[in-house]
């Protein structure tokens, strides 16, 4: 017992989820998901108590099709109080745009790899980064909160390996122009606890604990593992996806984010708390795999509704 408290003693006692499912999980899905189910998918994942739900980007239609009713989400969440709904900011254009829609919050999002950034952007890092701190000298005068990304902190689908400097020196950046909190993307969901640790140590160098999130993609089911060491080394933020939907179009095979099931169980099971009802969050995840047309990629929440199917038949 002794030792497994240990264990845990450096693990925070409340931990924030900011769940992307309705950004990042559906960013890249082809068939067109109808604004009113975008609309009623962020109510059920209100309801299951999440504090903070990325509703959608301000991004060129061209390059994200599925998000180009940006504007009419937030129309449709705009009676929902006490929720931040972040948005995806890419330039001041889209800035505009969504503060014009009402948006309170929004997100800007480097890459910590130079390929990944033209891919993903049409611009290099500095140039990136240079567009990132016109948004936040913009935020500042509608006292809007500037949340910051950095894709590929541990690898890259073009470049492979990310040097941990790379990250520590977008993240350094970021924090620089203000941004009230930064998340570590693996964007292809390459790392390990043996890459992920050193990587944060570097960011750890150049921005506080308290500050900083992870985003892990689940590609080679290292998604948990990840979260869980990063929560060991002090950090309270973990971004994830209902069902674990999401996938990236520049890496084959690449899944979407954590499942927010997987992770709220996990937090259940240590005591941590999170403020979400895990039976509410499956009710979204069902909703949402229904619409779509498939099964849930929530390891949790699949074997918790056989549990509940088979204890009915009892
Ligand atoms: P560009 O083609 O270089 O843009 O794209 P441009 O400035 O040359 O303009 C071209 C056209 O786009 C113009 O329209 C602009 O008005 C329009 P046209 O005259 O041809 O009709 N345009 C816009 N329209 C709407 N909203 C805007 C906007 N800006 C220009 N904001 C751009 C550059 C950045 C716009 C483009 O590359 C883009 O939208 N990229 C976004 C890609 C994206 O959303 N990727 C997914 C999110 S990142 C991610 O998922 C990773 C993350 O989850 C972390 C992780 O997983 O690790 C965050
Ligand atoms: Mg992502």
């Amino acid at each position: 017992m002794q030792r497994i408290s240990q264990l845990l003693k450096g693990i925070p006692d409340f931990v924030k989820i900011v769940e992307v499912g309705p950004r990042d999980g559906l960013q890249n899905e082809k068939s067109i998901v109808p604004t009113d189910v975008k609309v009623e998918l962020i109510k059920l994942l209100v309801s299951s108590g999440l504090s903070v739900i990325e509703a959608t980007s301000f991004v060129s239609p061209k390059w994200v099709p599925q998000l180009a009713d940006a504007k009419d989400v937030l129309e449709g969440i705009q009676d929902v109080e006490g929720v931040s709904f972040p948005v995806l900011t890419p330039n001041l254009k889209g800035f505009e745009a969504a503060v014009a829609a009402g948006a309170k919050e929004v997100a800007v999002f480097p890459a910590a790899s130079e390929s990944f950034s033209k891919a993903n952007l049409n611009s290099g890092i500095e140039d990136n980064l240079a567009r990132c701190r016109d948004i936040a000298s913009a935020s500042r005068s509608y006292s809007i909160p500037v949340r910051g990304y950095i894709s590929c902190v541990v690898g890259c689908p073009f470049e492979g390996h990310v040097a941990q400097a790379k990250v520590a020196y977008v993240a350094k950046a970021l924090n620089e122009m203000g941004c009230s909190e930064i998340s570590l993307g693996d964007t292809i969901g390459v790392g390990t606890p043996g890459t992920v640790v050193p990587m944060l140590e570097a960011v750890l160098d150049v921005v506080p604990v308290d500050k900083l999130a992870v985003h892990f993609h689940d590609t080679y089911g290292q998604a948990l593992s990840n979260t869980l060491i990063s929560l060991q080394m002090g950090i309270s933020v973990v971004d994830s996806s209902v069902s674990g939907l999401g996938g990236c179009p520049y890496a084959k095979g690449a899944t979407g984010n954590v499942a927010t099931e997987d992770v709220v169980y996990m937090l259940d099971g240590i005591g941590v708390k999170t403020n979400v009802d895990l039976g509410k969050l499956m009710q979204a995840g069902d909703f949402i795999c229904k619409h779509l047309g498939r099964a849930s990629n929530s390891r949790a929440a699949t074997a918790l509704s056989k549990v509940k199917a088979h204890a009915s038949k009892l």
